[in-house]
């Protein structure tokens, strides 16, 4: 076992060893990035949210014509089985699937009888840690040169890694996405915006990745009864906001307290992590620890 990668993996109907997991070099997700996949939070080895990463990964799948090759029993089934022989009680798993490998490269779909390549495994969950959540995290805007379907979970990322890579470069945590004027999200995470109270999230369209982690933020804010607004957020608006936050599965609800090196928000909280962001991690934490308790 790697200290990331427990052993064993799934590949193609097989729990296998890492060391012995092997595929094609023509495996189209190789040659050309054609595949999907999906990263799942596993908490007290109970994964979060199953059953909606596993519809939006049919959703991706129908999204670029590639047959779902399990039924949901099936995923459940790998999932499951990874979760219980990792080492780990807190875990993300991670599935992939690929339009597989046919005997020469040749852009279009390979003949039926190509079968996909399917991997999983899983992963020690890295969370934030408490002395990072204090201060909040640094970003970037950057213009969104991603292509028209940002909303399918799709492997080939190479916009969204030099986005991030930026942002690495500017010692920042994030990129944030901007297309005509508007955020759409950030290159590994959905970005909320609040505003004098109220919490701005842009909406679901096809540029930007409906996140699960998204949809759990917008439960709770109604709940909560948190003031909340599904909109277009201009850049703007952005650098006006009091507070902006990035989620995702392992990133949970993270402050952005510098943007393009200037502090976010206003007044004596400006540059630290404001209060609807507390709220809502609380939130969110209580309600991770009431779901896992459910089951
Ligand atoms: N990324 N937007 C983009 C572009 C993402 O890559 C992600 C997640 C999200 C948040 O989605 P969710 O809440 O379902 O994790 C939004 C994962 C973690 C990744 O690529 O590793």
């Amino acid at each position: 076992m790697t200290p990331y990668v427990a052993d064993p993996v799934y590949l193609n109907g097989r729990f296998l060893p890492l060391a012995a997991a092997g595929i094609s070099p023509l495996d189209r997700g190789f040659l050309y990035g054609d595949g999907v996949y999906e990263l799942i939070p596993v908490y007290s080895r109970r994964p979060f949210r199953l059953d909606e990463h596993l519809t939006r990964l049919q959703a991706t799948l129908a999204g670029i014509k590639l047959t779902n090759p399990l039924d949901l029993a099936g995923w459940k089934a790998v999932v499951e089985q990874l979760i219980v022989t990792a080492p780990w009680d807190d875990q993300s798993i991670y599935l992939q699937v690929t339009r597989g490998a046919d005997n020469k490269r040749d852009h279009p779909f390979p003949p039926p009888t190509v079968p996909p390549t399917v991997f999983a495994f899983a992963s020690p969950l890295v969370t934030t840690p408490a002395e990072v959540r204090a201060t909040g995290v640094a970003a970037i805007t950057v213009t969104d040169q991603r292509w028209a379907r940002c909303d399918l979970k799709v492997i080939s990322l190479l916009a969204n890694i030099l986005a991030r890579q930026q942002a690495v470069e500017a010692n920042c945590a994030e990129a944030l996405l901007i297309r005509d004027g508007y955020l759409k999200e950030g290159a590994a995470s959905n970005i909320f915006v609040v505003k004098g109270g109220v919490l701005l999230a842009p909406p679901k369209t096809q540029l930007m990745l409906p996140g699960i982690t998204y949809d759990v933020v917008i439960e709770l804010a109604k709940s909560g009864g948190q003031p909340l607004e599904i909109r277009e957020i201009s850049e703007n608006e952005l650098r006006g906001a009091d507070e902006v936050w990035m989620t995702s599965s392992t990133k949970e609800i993270l402050a952005i307290t510098t943007l393009d090196g200037q502090p976010v928000g206003n007044g004596p909280n400006a540059g630290r992590p404001g209060p609807l962001g507390e709220q809502m991690w609380q939130w969110y934490q209580d309600f991770k620890n009431t779901v896992m308790r459910k089951g």
